[in-house]
């Protein structure tokens, strides 16, 4: 599928939408379908520590629902650097990028299901965002990872009822 000298399209719908550390060829924003965005994966080596993880980004299988977010292409080589799943024990999926001007293409997509051993799944909007407005680890506070999302969807146009009615609760939540 990846062969050297080509380029490919990866998905990003996390930190990726705002913070992209790899060199690519063009960013577009994008969605996908079928996937909802939510707050279910646990971080106890970025935005948390072991004893006190946050949370953070991940996709979960939704039929109908669409999570936007910014498509990057990249040489496939640079895959390899990146090493998303390496890192994390996380799982890649090939989904269909749909542009704002109608076209589409194959993408990636990095995600952590319940086999992710930091994986925390679902819980009641309170308590994850006082999880989330409460964490801190070597790459920043959590809330900041959850604000700038909710930022940089804002500026997208994006709809994104988990992230924003989360966002709501934390910037309530005096910081830790
Ligand atoms: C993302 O922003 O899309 C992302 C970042 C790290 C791991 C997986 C996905």
């Amino acid at each position: 599928f990846f062969t050297t000298g080509q380029t490919l399209w990866l998905f990003g719908y996390g930190s990726l939408i705002w913070k992209a550390e790899f060199p690519f060829h063009e960013r577009r924003p994008a969605h996908i379908v079928g996937w909802a965005r939510r707050f279910w994966q646990g971080s106890h080596d970025h935005r948390g520590t072991p004893e006190e993880p946050g949370r953070v980004a991940t996709l979960v299988e939704s039929p109908g629902a669409i999570c936007q977010g910014m498509a990057y292409r990249i040489d496939a080589d640079t895959l390899g650097p990146l090493d998303i799943r390496e890192k994390n024990g996380y799982l890649r999926e090939r989904v269909v990028l749909h542009f704002h001007d109608g076209s589409h293409a194959e993408g990636l997509i990095y995600l952590a299901t319940e086999g992710n051993a930091a994986f925390l799944g679902d819980a009641p909007l309170e308590e994850m965002a006082r999880q989330i407005a409460t964490a801190h680890g070597p790459s920043g506070a959590n809330r900041d990872y959850l604000l700038q999302l909710a930022e940089a969807l804002e500026h997208l146009g994006a709809e994104d009822s988990h992230v924003f009615g989360l966002a709501a609760r934390v910037r309530s939540i005096k910081e830790a």
